[in-house]
């Protein structure tokens, strides 16, 4: 029986060198905060607090905090530019790990917000990743996620804007909305900043599943990235397990089984992939 690991699987590059500078920055011996969790992973988290890692929530947290000897991580996900001045006025060490296709979003919205364009980030409002967009525009700025609020945008004389994504969003509909604003006559620079991770991820997982007998989907059981990774495997293979760490896993193989294809969702740790990988390889 063959065991096989989607090419895309788990971590993306971006989440992988923020969790990594934390380990890294948690060995020079100092007080180490990071803006909001690392990666939306229990385990992880925890292992890090286990650490002296320690996780700010929001603004009103940071300005209340003793700058003293103590570094703060940004995450991947990015943060506004207000979050940047108060960590230098406080006088915190700042280790930026933003991941550099979002930081590419900041420079974009920050250009041509200066220049005057209005800027219309598609994405998700309440996304972390979408307030730090918003936080790094200079001028007026609109958040949306649906054809219909396209729709209902109002059309000032003149105004260019400038539209962007959220990194995880999906691509047809950026470009179906991206269409209703080409209709209604705007004059727009249009900058496609979705990032492949995601779409690689599940392109990777399809793959697998096509082939496998067996299919194990590891992720968080509110982890919406995997629960996509579910509905996409089970499509093509009828024995797909979402589980979210080894205890989940009761498999019971019959012999013809030949591949056991296994996937993970975005913010699920190599260590919990490997340790699926190896109870499936010793066990069966
Ligand atoms: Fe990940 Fe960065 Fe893309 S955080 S999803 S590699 S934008």
């Amino acid at each position: 029986m063959e065991v096989r690991l989607a090419e895309c699987a788990g971590f993306c590059f971006g989440v992988k060198r923020a969790v990594d500078t934390v380990y890294e920055q948690v060995e020079k011996g100092k007080t180490i905060y990071t803006y909001g969790p690392i990666v939306h992973n229990e385990e992880v988290v925890k292992d890090l607090e286990e650490k002296g890692v320690r996780v700010i929530e929001n603004k009103d947290e940071l300005l209340s905090l003793d700058s003293e000897n103590a570094t703060v991580i940004i995450r991947a996900h990015g943060v506004p530019r207000e979050i940047y001045d108060i960590l230098e006025r406080k006088g915190f060490e700042c280790v930026d790990a933003t991941c550099p296709f979002v930081k590419r979003i900041h420079k974009i919205v920050e250009k041509e917000s200066s220049e005057g364009k209005h800027i219309i980030i598609i994405g998700n409002p309440g996304h972390p990743e979408v307030e730090g967009i918003k936080g790094w525009c200079k001028g007026p700025v609109t958040i949306l996620e649906t054809p219909e609020e396209a729709m209902d945008f109002p059309i000032k004389e003149g105004k260019e804007i400038c539209i962007v994504s959220q990194t995880t969003f999906n691509y047809n509909k950026f470009q179906y909305i991206v269409e209703i604003f080409q209709k209604k006559g705007y004059n727009d620079s249009v900058v496609n900043t979705i990032c492949n991770a995601t779409e690689e991820r599940q392109r990777s997982a399809k793959a697998i599943a096509t082939e496998a007998d067996v299919m194990i989907v590891i992720g968080g059981k509110h982890s919406s990235n995997t629960r996509k990774l579910y509905e996409i495997c089970s499509k093509e293979c009828a024995n797909t397990y979402f589980i979210q760490t080894l205890d989940d896993l009761h498999l019971e193989l019959p012999k013809a089984v030949r591949l056991v294809g296994i996937t993970a969702g975005a913010s699920t740790p190599n260590k919990l992939i490997e340790e699926v990988q190896n109870h499936v390889r010793i066990n069966f």
